[in-house]
């Protein structure tokens, strides 16, 4: 077994850079999957704005609320002994300036323990990023594709190909030097994701983002096959969880109306 340091921190995740040692994320918005992932070693759980539509049947990120983040991230961060925890601002709550920002992510770091925040965007998001950070909260920044903006980016499409690497190059080092700690880069090609993350000096954390980054994130519900349809290209499932519950709920269903369950053996004497 490799060397788990006790309380992974965000100088943990510069560490792990420089040393070379690629480190791996899932998003969690439960007490339970975020202790079993916490004691399997996973160094960084996000409690995700995809809570949005994995865990509240919203149709995209963008409905859910700073109140109901705070949920998830209590869940999570409660169970989380080792890992960092870090909770997504969602759409809505940093947008309008830094003060807003500021507000916000003090809404969700106090009520639930998580440790760092994230935030989306590069250049435009710099400002929010920087505050964030001279009040002393950990920001993760995350650029390329960037769920909260799905209806300005036409759907979801592959980020900096072409003339476009340069302008994500730009946001990444514009949350870099805003002060962020590590940056999320999402469905980019991965000679760019390999060029951004040589040039810069914090963790890059790779989604459909190839192999050339610092660590990998995925989405809890995609790598446990809890997902129904054809996951996408960037995924792969490490279980297929959701066949084997609704296979166990069928079975449950026809032994209750057999009568094999309960037997003696789950039943109480006087
Ligand atoms: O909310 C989320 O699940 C994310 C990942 C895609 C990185 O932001």
């Amino acid at each position: 077994m490799e060397f788990l340091p006790k309380k992974v921190r965000t100088s943990t995740l510069k560490e792990f850079k420089a040393s070379g040692h690629k480190f791996s994320c899932l998003t969690s918005y439960d007490h339970l999957t975020a202790g079993l992932f916490d004691q399997s070693g996973i160094d960084v759980l996000l409690v995700g704005d995809s809570a949005a539509d994995n865990s509240l049947g919203y149709s995209s990120t963008l409905p859910i609320t700073v109140a109901e983040m705070a949920t998830f991230g209590r869940a999570v961060a409660s169970a989380a002994l080792r890992a960092l925890v870090v909770i997504d601002m969602p759409f809505g709550s940093y947008e309008t300036g830094p003060a807003d920002a500021l507000a916000n992510a003090i809404a969700l770091m106090k009520p639930t323990g998580a440790d760092a925040v994230k935030l989306e965007g590069g250049k435009r998001s710099a400002d929010q990023i920087r505050t964030l950070v001279e009040a002393g909260i950990p920001v993760m920044g995350h650029i390329g594709f960037t769920p909260q903006s799905v209806n300005v980016l036409g759907g979801f499409k592959i980020q900096g190909r072409g003339d476009a690497a340069e302008q994500l190059l730009e946001d990444a080092l514009a949350v870099q030097n805003a002060g962020a700690f590590a940056v999320v880069l999402e469905m980019v090609p991965s000679a760019i994701a390999g060029e951004i993350s040589a040039k810069l000096d914090i963790p890059t954390i790779g989604i459909g983002a190839g192999p050339q980054v610092d660590g990998q994130i995925l989405v809890w519900t995609d790598f446990a096959g809890m997902t129904a349809g054809r996951p996408r290209k960037f995924v792969k499932r490490y279980a297929n969880l959701g066949e084997q519950l609704a296979s166990a709920a069928l079975n449950y269903r026809t032994e209750v109306a057999n009568g094999q369950f309960p037997t003696a053996d789950h039943s109480f004497e006087d």
